[in-house]
């Protein structure tokens, strides 16, 4: 459990609820038709994000994911192919739209710490002309990576990736779901993480504490056709300045404070390094980390059952790792609590430390 008598949640940023200031601005936006284009809020909010990210346009969407649906709807036919980095989220967590609703192709291309290279990138665009190939018509970035632990792409990185791609006669598209964490990480403004894509999408309802939504944003024409796939999808809305008036809170109250929780996650890693974990502390550049577990002599299932059993909540380990993530509600206090728990966890997983312990790992898992 965490200081305040709460589980610590490190499932992920986006169990983070709303501030006060973010349910004020929502009972008191100005509402109107979106569709109509008559929402004053929303058109407001849509200004604003446009205006951070330095492109012209942008459009409110219910999610990143329909935000990355409706940008690469926007920019491919089917029969295409596009290329993504092989664990980005667009490729392995988000239920296959690319076959089931664009017709596209997937190619994938393994990268270091979340990013391909100039060289596999080049190789792939050749591939994809021969005779068998699928001709691929976007590459998709994702900025921060967070199978890759919530890794940084420089915008150094981006333009030389997008710069090949755009050589080539293809389109970019970045996933910036949590593209503030990478803006904070390095310092830079935000916009010069967008400079040289054809379209990006941010989430508000990650590290930004909003209830929901996502930002789509490019040039004009492109994020015209952006919202014509958001309708086709069933995503167009009414009166949305409700999300808008929230996201209007974050964008000017929330982007800051995430160097809190990219130090509270430091803090985390750095106390489990010391205790023997096999962590980068120096790779740890934003709110998210993994720790990788042993193959052997030990039982994943009760880490996970004892962590639930401790108060500390997090998704089931996959592929040998444990993903935690620090947002909002976990303070400096419940960072370091967490990692005395994860040990402790972890120890009984092992059964170093008798049967006491591991009965009330056991309870955790019947809880569970
Ligand atoms: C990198 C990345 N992109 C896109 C998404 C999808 O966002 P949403 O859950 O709002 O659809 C996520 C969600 O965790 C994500 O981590």
């Amino acid at each position: 459990m965490g200081n305040a008598g709460q589980p610590i949640d490190l499932r992920s940023d986006t169990v983070t609820k709303p501030t006060r200031e973010m349910l004020d601005a929502m009972a008191r936006a100005d509402l109107g038709d979106d569709f109509f284009r008559d929402d004053p809020t929303v058109m407001a909010f849509e200004e604003e994000a446009a205006d951070l990210l330095g492109l012209e346009a942008a459009m409110l969407v219910i999610s990143g994911t329909m935000g990355n649906i409706v940008s690469c709807l926007a920019q491919s036919s089917r029969g295409e192919s596009f290329i993504v980095e092989s664990r980005a989220h667009i490729q392995i967590n988000e239920s296959g739209w690319p076959s089931t609703l664009a017709g596209l192709t997937p190619r994938p291309v393994t990268g270091t710490n979340g990013v391909i290279s100039p060289q596999s990138l080049e190789e792939a665009i050749q591939d994809s002309r021969s005779r068998l190939g699928v001709p691929s018509s976007l590459l998709c970035l994702e900025n921060t990576h967070n199978a890759a632990g919530g890794r940084v792409m420089t915008p150094a990185q981006i333009a030389t990736l997008a710069g090949l791609a755009h050589t080539n006669g293809l389109r970019v598209h970045l996933d910036g779901a949590r593209i503030f964490n990478a803006s904070v990480a390095l310092n830079a403004p935000v916009r010069e993480f967008v400079r040289d894509v054809d379209t990006a999408t941010f989430c508000l309802s990650k590290g930004l504490s909003c209830p929901l939504g996502a930002v789509v944003a490019g040039g004009a024409d492109v994020v015209k056709e952006a919202r014509r796939w958001r309708q086709v999808v069933g995503g167009g809305m009414r009166q949305a300045g409700i999300i808008a008036a929230a996201g209007q809170v974050a964008l000017r109250t929330m982007v800051d404070r995430l160097q809190q929780d990219h130090e509270n996650a430091r803090l985390l890693a750095s106390r489990l390094q010391a205790a023997g974990f096999d962590i980068d502390v120096q790779a740890v550049e934003t709110n998210i980390l993994f720790v990788k577990l042993p193959e052997h002599g030990f039982d994943p299932h009760l880490l996970h059952a004892g962590l639930i059993g401790r108060g500390v909540v997090v998704n089931p380990p996959r592929g040998g790792r444990v993903r935690l993530v620090i947002h909002r509600h976990v303070s400096k206090s419940d960072a370091m609590t967490a990692a005395d728990l994860f040990i402790e966890a972890f120890h009984a997983a092992q059964g170093e430390d008798g049967s006491p312990d591991q009965r009330r790992v056991a309870d955790g898992a019947a809880v569970y």
